[in-house]
């Protein structure tokens, strides 16, 4: 039997023979450069830590990771794990984490022969790795551009779309404009897109790290970070997303893209389809006093060198009528004692402000769309909410001139009108056609309330768009 102080000091070389990781330190290696035995030490820590690890290409047969908190198992293994005296690191969707207490310190163990680089990560704030549960939202396609946001970021600065309360109930003005400060984020998002057919980026792990490696070695991933109009804009009450406007694009292709958060949170991926080269509507995006308009909208084209409208080139013969119709309507919904007397239990008039603006904005800019190809080649694909709208035809808005060709127009969802009829109040006259009957001549029937009122559900998505590409009528 060794004196104590012996083992004690065997113990310590030990455990300084391991490579030391840090906490919300990242770590990258590739496994044939790890250190020898290919085991870090883990520090001690008396909160919940969180050991992910996270691969950056794909490959058949991964390593695997063995952690152990316990001191005395300084290379855990498959045995360890057997005996439940260490656990393995699981790995899905090429990474993987373990969340719990390392009162002494602990070991992180790579066990595998084949080379592949990895990414290791200690959080007391939650794993480095992971999969949002939120989505990147496509705004529109055109030929050759894509707007698409990513998930909410930051609910910070969105005290104008909170309501205001009696005896000051000042509803917004018309034509509102965003808080001065745009939040300041916290985190760095990146967006990642590729033809779904020419690229490797939909088999690979759903990593950060190998995302942005394929960037390097696949010249069909475009890392597009850089492309104008990237700035964050309140979209709608979830808060604010980062929004780029991506030019360049082929038409008529099911591109494939993500949204990486700090480098290591996955976001996506989700698919969009450019139109066909024959689109001509441009994309219209950035109006403060329509946070939703982010669509192709019949209008010729912005004088060069401008790629879309925003409210900054977006002439006022357009915009102005619509914000006296909105501004008049304010007008007339402030007759009611907002905030003091109820018109309802659910909704306020702030609410039935919101939603009337919601409707207009969608009458307003009519939005402009294309059959996708899924749809056109397959006839179990429910088809969107479209409507030929020859020249021939006077525009379907009261603020749009005469368009030169022929198009089509994605009409506006039902709900958007069923919202401001259910929240504003009755004495404004508002009412919107029943499904049953004339609905469908000017909005998309049956997508978002499917069943109500007998009514046949075309799309039974429950959506307005899906994460595939496919877009059933405007709507939020
Ligand atoms: C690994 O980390 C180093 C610096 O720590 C960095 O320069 C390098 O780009 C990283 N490699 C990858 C693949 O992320
Ligand atoms: C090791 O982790 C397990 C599970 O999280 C926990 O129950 C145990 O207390 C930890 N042991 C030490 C020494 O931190
Ligand atoms: C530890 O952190 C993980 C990841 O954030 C979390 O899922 C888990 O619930 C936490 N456990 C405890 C005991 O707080
Ligand atoms: C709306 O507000 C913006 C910014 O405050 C201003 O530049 C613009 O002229 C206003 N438009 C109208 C029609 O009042
Ligand atoms: C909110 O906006 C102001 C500028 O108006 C800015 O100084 C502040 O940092 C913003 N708040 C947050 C939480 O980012
Ligand atoms: C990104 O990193 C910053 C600073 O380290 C942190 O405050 C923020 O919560 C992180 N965001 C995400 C989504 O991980
Ligand atoms: C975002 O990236 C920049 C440049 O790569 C870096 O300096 C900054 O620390 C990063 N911020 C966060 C929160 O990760
Ligand atoms: C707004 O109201 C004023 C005054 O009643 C009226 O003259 C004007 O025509 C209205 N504008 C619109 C667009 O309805
Ligand atoms: C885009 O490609 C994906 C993957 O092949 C497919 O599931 C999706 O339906 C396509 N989207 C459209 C709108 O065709």
């Amino acid at each position: 039997m060794l004196p104590l102080s012996l083992l004690l000091l065997l113990q310590t070389q030990l455990i300084h023979a391991q490579q030391p990781l840090s906490v919300d330190k990242l770590y990258n290696f590739t496994t044939n450069s790890l250190p020898n035995p290919p085991v870090f030490s883990l520090p001690a820590a008396h909160v919940n830590l969180s050991v992910s690890v996270a691969l950056c290409a794909s490959i058949a047969s991964p390593p695997r990771f063995f952690l152990s908190n316990d001191t005395a198992i300084t290379n855990p293994g498959l045995g360890d794990v057997e005996d439940g005296r260490a656990f393995e690191i699981n790995l899905q969707n090429g990474f993987g984490v373990w969340s719990g207490i390392v009162n002494d310190g602990g070991f992180l163990a790579v066990s595998g022969s084949v080379e592949v680089p990895i990414e290791l990560g200690i959080s007391q704030n939650g794993p480095f790795h992971d999969i949002l549960d939120g989505l990147p939202l496509l705004g529109d396609t055109t030929s050759n551009q894509a707007l698409v946001f990513s998930s909410p970021l930051s609910y910070s600065n969105t005290t104008h779309i909170v309501d205001p309360t009696y005896p000051k109930y000042i509803l917004p003005p018309a034509n509102i404009s965003l808080p001065d400060g745009a939040p300041a984020l916290p985190i760095n998002v990146s967006i990642f897109i590729a033809p779904t057919a020419a690229s490797e980026l939909v088999s690979l792990p759903r990593t950060g790290c190998a995302i942005r490696a394929a960037t390097i070695e696949d010249s069909h991933v475009l890392n597009a970070g850089e492309t104008a109009d990237n700035g964050l804009w309140l979209r709608d009450t979830g808060g604010w997303r980062w929004q780029w406007l991506l030019n360049g694009l082929t038409p008529l292709t099911n591109y494939t893209t993500y949204v990486i958060e700090n480098g290591t949170k996955v976001s996506g991926p989700i698919n969009f389809v450019t139109k066909s080269a024959s689109f001509s509507c441009p994309i219209v995006h950035s109006l403060p006093y329509c946070p939703t308009v982010n669509y192709a909208v019949p209008i010729s084209a912005p004088p060069l060198p401008d790629l879309a409208y925003t409210s900054a080139n977006l002439p006022e013969t357009v915009t102005n009528p619509m914000l006296e119709t909105l501004a008049n309507f304010t007008i007339s919904l402030s007759t009611h004692p907002c905030g003091r007397d109820y018109y309802s239990p659910l909704v306020t008039c702030a609410d039935c402000q919101r939603a009337y603006r919601a409707w207009l904005c969608s009458i307003w800019f009519t939005r402009c769309g294309e059959p996708s190809p899924s749809q056109v080649n397959d006839a179990s694909n429910p088809s969107s909410a479209l409507q030929a709208q020859p020249t021939s035809v006077p525009p379907r808005s009261p603020g749009l001139q005469p368009f030169p060709s022929d198009y089509m127009a994605l009409l506006p969802c039902l709900e958007t009108c069923t919202a401001a009829d259910r929240a504003c109040p009755y004495f404004l006259g508002f009412s919107c056609p029943l499904p049953r009957f004339t609905a469908q001549m000017s909005y998309g029937v049956g997508f978002v309330d499917s069943g109500e009122e007998g009514y046949q559900g075309d799309g039974v998505t429950g959506v307005t768009q899906d994460r595939w590409g496919n877009v059933w009528c405007n709507g939020l």
